[in-house]
């Protein structure tokens, strides 16, 4: 691959005692030591989406909102992306869906991976994650790192409120498996996508 792929880390809560920025910032630093990815920190709150209120997904008509309209600019930036997950209710948290519900084509044949947390670590809402992920036609890997239990309860504020050192090497060969995995589809779709592009225009 002649560039290196970007890929965006999608902060899913933006509530204001979110628990999400600990293991943001944790997995920014992992990334950081990555040459394979140019990684970028993308923070829902920064982008005051409203809630959906267009005529249609942009799948079928170009939005209108402007907030709607630089949201799908800045995912139109990335090659791939990993989402932090907190889990809601067995499910993502309705600011994340509906910021997934806010871009359409942007999404499209890009891959993702995921960093759920919970007490499950966040794996229901994962599961419901790559669902819509393939209703948006990207390609979810296989592997996902998931803070639970005890480890999840360990760093949370309400819980031990320790460093994200402390679980770091339990979270470890989950977060490579999906990097690696990641970075197959990457080398996959760029082209893929660069190609049907091509052919389009
Ligand atoms: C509305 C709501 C629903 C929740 N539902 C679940 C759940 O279904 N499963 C779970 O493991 N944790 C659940 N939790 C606990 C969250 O895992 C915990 O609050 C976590 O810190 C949420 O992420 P955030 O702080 O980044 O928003 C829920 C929390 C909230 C606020």
């Amino acid at each position: 691959m002649s560039r290196k792929p970007r890929i965006a880390v999608i902060v899913g809560s933006t509530r204001a005692t979110r628990f999400a920025d600990k293991p943001a910032a944790w997995l920014m630093s992992e990334l950081e030591g990555d040459t394979r990815f140019q990684a970028e920190l993308v923070d829902l709150r920064d982008f005051d989406l409203p809630l959906f209120d267009e005529p249609a997904s942009d799948l079928w008509m170009p939005s209108r909102d402007p907030a709607a309209l630089a949201w799908q600019k800045k995912i139109a930036e990335f090659d791939g992306f990993i989402f932090l997950v907190a889990e809601y209710n067995h499910s993502i948290t309705g600011a994340l869906k509906n910021a997934l519900d806010q871009a359409y084509t942007q999404w499209v044949h890009k891959p993702f991976g995921a960093v759920g947390y919970g007490g499950v670590g966040g794996a229901r809402a994962v599961e419901h994650l790559r669902g819509i992920g393939v209703e948006l036609k990207m390609v979810s890997t296989r592997s996902a790192v998931h803070l639970a239990a005890g480890e999840f309860i360990k760093v949370h504020p309400m819980g031990g409120n320790a460093e994200m050192a402390e679980v770091a090497e339990a979270l470890r060969p989950a977060l490579t498996a999906m990097l690696d995995e990641l970075e197959f589809w990457l080398s996959a779709t760029i082209p893929a996508r660069a190609e049907a592009e091509a052919k389009a225009a």
